[in-house]
C-alpha cells in the first residue's frame, strides 16, 4: 500500500508543479480562504487512483471526495495543504495522505513537489524524509525551542484567534513560525527542524499523515489541551516529547 501511496502522490505533485507553469485559476471559499484548479485536479487524481488500487477502501478529500468503503480502511486526503502559498508561488506546499483504520492513522505521506521532500511513515516502521530516517530533535526546554502554528481562515471574525498563544509562546521561545501548511509543520517537527507546533480550527486531512510522521519519529501528538489525539477531529499539538508539559502549560494559560 505504501508504495502506490506514494507512487500516487508525486504524481499528485507533478499535476501542482505543472498547473503552477501553465496558470493557475483560482475562486475563494471564504474571504482569505482560497481554492485553484489544481486543488480540484490533483483531489481527483489521487480519488481515481486509489479507487483503482484499494477499491473497498473509503476516501474523505478536502475539495468534496466522499467515497464509502467496504473495508475498515480510510484515505484521509488534501489535494493541496497549504493553498494560500500555492496560490502566491509561495514553495511552501504539500499532497498530504494519511491512512486511517479503526481510528488509528496506519499510514502517513506528505509531500512538497517544490523542495522534494517527501516525509513518509507506517505504523511501526519509523519515519523517513526521501528515504533517510528521521527523527524529532533532543531540545528540552521551550526557552530553547522553535515553534510554528497557524490561524482560522475566520480570524478576521472569531475570538478564537490564537492570538494569546502566539503571543506567550512567542515570548518564552526562540520563536514562533506561520508557514501555511499544517501537514509540512508536523513534518518540521517530525524532521527535528523545529520543536513543537500546534493548531486549533483544522480538519482531518490538514492533521491526519501528519500525525503518524510525528509519532513514528519519536514525537508526542496530543489536543491543544493535552488530550488524546484525534486524527478525524480538529486540532493537533505535537512536539518532541521533551518540551511537551511546558509549552501545554503556556498555551492553557
Ligand atoms: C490550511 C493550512 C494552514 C492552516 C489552515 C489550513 P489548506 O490548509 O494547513 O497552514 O493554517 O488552517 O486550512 O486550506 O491550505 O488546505
Ligand atoms: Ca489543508
Ligand atoms: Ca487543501
Amino acid at each position: 500500500m505504501i508504495e502506490r501511496a506514494r507512487q500516487i502522490a508525486l504524481a499528485a505533485g507533478d499535476i501542482l508543479i505543472h498547473k503552477l507553469m501553465t496558470g493557475v485559476t483560482i475562486e475563494h471559499k471564504g474571504s482569505i480562504d482560497l481554492v485553484t484548479d489544481a486543488d480540484k485536479a490533483s483531489e481527483k487524481y489521487i480519488v481515481g487512483e486509489l479507487q483503482k488500487a484499494f477499491p473497498h477502501h473509503g476516501i474523505l478529500g478536502e475539495e468534496g471526495a466522499r467515497v464509502e468503503g467496504t473495508s475498515d480502511y480510510l484515505w484521509v486526503i488534501d489535494p493541496i495543504d497549504g493553498t494560500t502559498n500555492f496560490a502566491h508561488g509561495f514553495p511552501h506546499f504539500a499532497v498530504s495522505m494519511g491512512l486511517v483504520k479503526d481510528g488509528q492513522v496506519v499510514l502517513g505521506i506528505v509531500y512538497n513537489p517544490k523542495t522534494q521532500e517527501l516525509y513518509l511513515a507506517e505504523r511501526g516502521s519509523g519515519a523517513f524524509l526521501n528515504d533517510k530516517r528521521i527523527f524529532v530533535s533532543t531540545k528540552s526546554r521551550v526557552q530553547e525551542s522553535l515553534l510554528a502554528t497557524g490561524f482560522p481562515y475566520d480570524i478576521a471574525t472569531t475570538d478564537q484567534d490564537n492570538m494569546k498563544s502566539f503571543h506567550v509562546a512567542n515570548k518564552a521561545s526562540q520563536g514562533v513560525r506561520c508557514l501555511g501548511s499544517a501537514a509540512l509543520d508536523l513534518c518540521q517537527v517530525a524532521a527535528g527542524r523545529i520543536e513543537g507546533f500546534w493548531e486549533r480550527s483544522l480538519q482531518p486531512w490538514d492533521i491526519a499523515a501528519g500525525s503518524i510522521i510525528v509519532l513514528e519519529a519519536g514525537g508526542k501528538i496530543t489536543g491543544c489541551q493535552g488530550q488524546n489525539f484525534n486524527p478525524l477531529g480538529n486540532e493537533v499539538y505535537a512536539s518532541n516529547g521533551l518540551i511537551h508539559d511546558e509549552l501545554l502549560e503556556l498555551l492553557m494559560r
